[in-house]
């Protein structure tokens, strides 16, 4: 009798022990392959204030950043058809309509993420100083084609996408830097 139980502990020892080593492994795999989605909270730390060029305050006060609120005035603020466009990285391990509707500035609205790509592996201020080194780290210099996976036919609202004029619209910038070129030369 006792036998058997210590040998029924022993086997159920080695079955967690096994699932223990499989789950922690292939996490840790993930990690290092993927790049994951931190969330513009994570980006407002460095990159908020007048001596970093408000750039957390331009995009708060924009358009990008009540884009969930226009789908829950629908009630569509679960939709699948709506969420690609209007938060970031859904469907690409960022934004989950389970998980994050309590945190809303974190990955719901188009955040920071959604133009410069996840940020786990480049937010670093290491690696943020090193202009190469985020670039390696999947950090995006987004551009016109950056704006059009979003700003497309599929868009139940679309009235046409002009780069230089929407940009001026949500434009940002660090401070020193030479005023972000346009073909209106401002
Ligand atoms: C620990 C501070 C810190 C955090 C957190 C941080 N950054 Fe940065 N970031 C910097 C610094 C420092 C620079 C370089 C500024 C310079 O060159 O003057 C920079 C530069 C950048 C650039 C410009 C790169 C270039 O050369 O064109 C982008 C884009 C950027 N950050 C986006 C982000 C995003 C998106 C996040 C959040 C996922 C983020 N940063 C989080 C500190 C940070
Ligand atoms: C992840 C998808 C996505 C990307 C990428 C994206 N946008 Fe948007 N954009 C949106 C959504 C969604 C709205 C509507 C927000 C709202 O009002 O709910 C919007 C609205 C805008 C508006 C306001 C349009 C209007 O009719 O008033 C401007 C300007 C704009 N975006 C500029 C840009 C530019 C410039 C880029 C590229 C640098 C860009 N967007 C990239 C999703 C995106
Ligand atoms: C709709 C897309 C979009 C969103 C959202 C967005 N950016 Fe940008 N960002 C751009 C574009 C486009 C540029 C200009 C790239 C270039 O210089 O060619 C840029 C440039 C930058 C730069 C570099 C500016 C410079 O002077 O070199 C920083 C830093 C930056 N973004 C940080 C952020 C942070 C932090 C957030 C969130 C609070 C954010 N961005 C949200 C599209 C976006
Ligand atoms: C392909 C990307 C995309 C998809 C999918 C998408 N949107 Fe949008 N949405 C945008 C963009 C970009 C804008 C900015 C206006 C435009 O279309 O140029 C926008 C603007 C809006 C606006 C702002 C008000 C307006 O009239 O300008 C509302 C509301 C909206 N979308 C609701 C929805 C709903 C509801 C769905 C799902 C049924 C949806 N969107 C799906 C990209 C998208």
């Amino acid at each position: 009798m006792t036998r058997n139980i210590l040998k029924a502990a022993a086997v159920l020892i080695f079955v967690i022990a096994y699932a223990v080593a499989v789950t922690g492994q292939s996490s840790e795999e993930a990690t290092a392959s993927d790049p994951a989605y931190v969330g513009s909270k994570k980006c407002k730390i460095c990159h908020k204030g007048d001596k970093n060029g408000n750039i957390w305050e331009t995009w708060e006060a924009g358009v990008h950043a009540k884009a969930m609120e226009s789908l829950i005035e629908k009630g569509d603020d679960k939709n699948p058809e709506c969420l690609s466009c209007h938060t970031t990285g859904y469907g690409k391990g960022g934004y989950d309509p389970e998980a994050d509707v309590e945190k809303p500035l974190d990955l719901a609205h188009v955040g920071c993420e959604a133009c410069h790509g996840p940020g786990s592996d480049y937010k670093s201020k290491k690696v943020m100083e090193d202009r190469e080194a985020a670039l390696a780290a999947g950090m995006i210099v987004p551009d016109a084609a950056t704006c059009i996976t979003c700003h497309n036919e599929n868009s139940p609202t679309f009235k046409g996408f002009d780069f230089e004029e929407y940009w001026g619209r949500i434009a940002h910038k660090l401070p020193g830097d030479e005023p972000v070129e346009t073909e209106s030369g401002e």
